[in-house]
C-alpha cells in the first residue's frame, strides 16, 4: 500500500483545498465557499499528502450542535481514487469527533455506497435535531447548516443529496 499521511491542515494548504473542491462544485458534488471560509474554518480541515508531501485529499468536520457534527469537503485527488484515501480521512474527521464529544456525525452526500462501508446509515427521518435545536441552528449563517436544515435558498445543492448518519 502507497504512504498517505493524514495530518491537520496549514494556511498554505487552501489553495490545494480550494483545487480539489473546484471540479466537484462545478459538478455540484461539493458546495464551494469563499477563500476567507476556508481560512476561517481552517482547524476543521484535515490533509492528506502522498510520500512526496503533495496534497491528494482534504476533509472537514464541523461541528453543529453539542452532539452533533457534520462532515463536509470530502474530497481525494482524482487520480487517487479507490486508493483508502477518502477512507484514512473520514476515520480521521471521526476520531476528532469522538475526542471533540460529539455522538453523531452528519453528511450529506452522493457517495452513499462509501459512506455505508464507512459506518455511516441512510436517514430515515429527515431532521437529526430535536425542534428546539432545530430552531436554534436557523439561526446559523454557516451554508452548510443550511444544507443540512434544508432551507429553500439553498435547496438547488441539496438535490439529488442523500442525508447519511453515523453513531459514534
Ligand atoms: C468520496 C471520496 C472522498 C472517496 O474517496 P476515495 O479516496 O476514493 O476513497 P477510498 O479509496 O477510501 O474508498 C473508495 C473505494 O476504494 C476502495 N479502497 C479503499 N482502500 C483501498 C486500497 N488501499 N486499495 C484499493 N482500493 C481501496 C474502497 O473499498 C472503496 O471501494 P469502491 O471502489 O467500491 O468505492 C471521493 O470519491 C470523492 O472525492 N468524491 C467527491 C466528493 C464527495 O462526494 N465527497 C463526499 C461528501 S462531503
Amino acid at each position: 500500500m502507497e504512504p498517505i499521511t493524514i495530518r491537520r491542515a496549514k494556511t498554505s494548504d487552501v489553495k490545494s483545498i480550494r483545487e480539489l473542491v473546484k471540479p466537484l462544485a462545478e459538478e455540484r458534488v461539493l458546495l464551494e465557499k469563499e477563500a476567507v471560509a476556508y481560512y476561517e474554518n481552517l482547524q476543521e480541515f484535515f490533509i492528506a499528502d502522498d510520500a512526496d508531501g503533495n496534497v491528494i485529499g482534504c476533509g472537514g468536520l464541523h461541528v453543529m450542535w453539542e452532539d452533533i457534527a457534520e462532515v463536509r469537503t470530502l474530497a481525494s485527488n482524482e487520480a487517487w481514487r479507490g486508493r483508502g484515501v477518502g477512507r484514512l480521512l473520514l476515520q480521521r474527521l471521526l476520531q476528532e469527533a469522538r475526542e471533540l464529544g460529539v455522538s453523531r456525525v452528519f453528511c450529506l452526500t452522493f457517495e452513499v455506497d462509501f459512506f455505508i462501508r464507512n459506518g455511516f446509515t441512510v436517514m430515515a427521518e429527515q431532521s437529526a435535531v430535536d425542534p428546539e435545536v432545530y430552531s436554534e441552528l436557523l439561526r446559523s449563517t454557516d451554508e452548510g447548516v443550511a444544507e443540512f436544515l434544508d432551507l429553500a435558498r439553498v435547496k438547488p445543492n441539496t438535490l439529488g443529496n442523500t442525508r447519511m448518519i453515523a453513531h459514534l
